[in-house]
């Protein structure tokens, strides 16, 4: 199974407890361990979860800062966590526009817990778009000008390479919207969307929906 996680709501959660955007965030990056952690036990294999995209740039400096910082605290912090959990990390997206800080401690989370751990796989988006994946496949499949082009060489040089389509995409917050998340691996997702606002999202709440999920007649086109 591979959830793909849309996490919305976060600045709307601060404004209800009348606090500033950033609040949310650091209440948003808690309710991601929670989440994680119920996944691995629930033996789902992939997890993933978009964490920044390549339009969240367009927000206020300090907010961008905020979220950098974040995730540098998160990653250094939940190293612990990952080990414990046997929780493989990978990231997706255009890292090379993140802090040679955060590169690094991404690339060594990802050699420490691919090397040690074999559960579940945490993809984190990061920089990610999904127009922008496909340009930068592409860009990979021109400059191998002997392989074909067809639908297992794209799948083979896109970021989630090696990992199954999305079967179950889930967006908090309300908005009916797939955002430019994973466009390509979720063609055939089914679909899940809760006004619960990403910090009030629970473990609960995530098992109905696989409970759902699994009442649904998937039948990727045929009959
Ligand atoms: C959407 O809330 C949230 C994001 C910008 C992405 C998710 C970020 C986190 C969960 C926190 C940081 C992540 C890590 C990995 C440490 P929003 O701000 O768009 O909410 P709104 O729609 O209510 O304004």
């Amino acid at each position: 199974m591979h959830l793909a996680l849309i996490m919305d709501g976060n600045g709307r959660w601060a404004k209800q407890h009348l606090k500033p955007r950033i609040f949310g965030h650091k209440e948003g990056a808690k309710k991601i361990r929670e989440i994680t952690e119920f996944c691995a036990k629930s033996g789902i294999k992939y997890l993933s979860l978009y964490a920044f995209s390549t339009e969240n740039w367009k927000r206020p400096k300090a907010e961008v800062e905020y979220l950098m910082k974040l995730l540098g605290e998160y990653l250094v912090k939940e190293r612990q966590t990952y080990l414990e959990s046997n929780i493989v990390f990978k990231s997706i997206g255009d890292i090379s526009k993140l802090s040679l800080e955060l590169q690094q401690e991404i690339k060594s989370l990802e050699t420490q817990t691919q090397a040690e751990c074999n559960g579940l796989t945490q993809i984190l988006a990061l920089n990610y778009g999904a127009k922008d994946e496909l340009r930068r496949t592409f860009m990979i499949l021109r400059q191998k000008q002997e392989c074909e082009i067809n639908e297992e060489s794209i799948a083979q040089a896109l970021d989630t390479s090696g990992i199954p389509d999305v079967d179950m995409l889930v967006r908090t917050g309300g908005e009916m919207r797939l955002s430019n998340f994973l466009l390509w691996q979720s063609a055939y997702a089914e679909l899940f969307f809760t006004q619960t606002l990403w910090p009030s999202f629970s473990a609960q709440e995530l098992e109905s929906m696989i409970a759902e999920f699994y009442q649904r007649n998937r039948r990727f086109g045929g009959l």
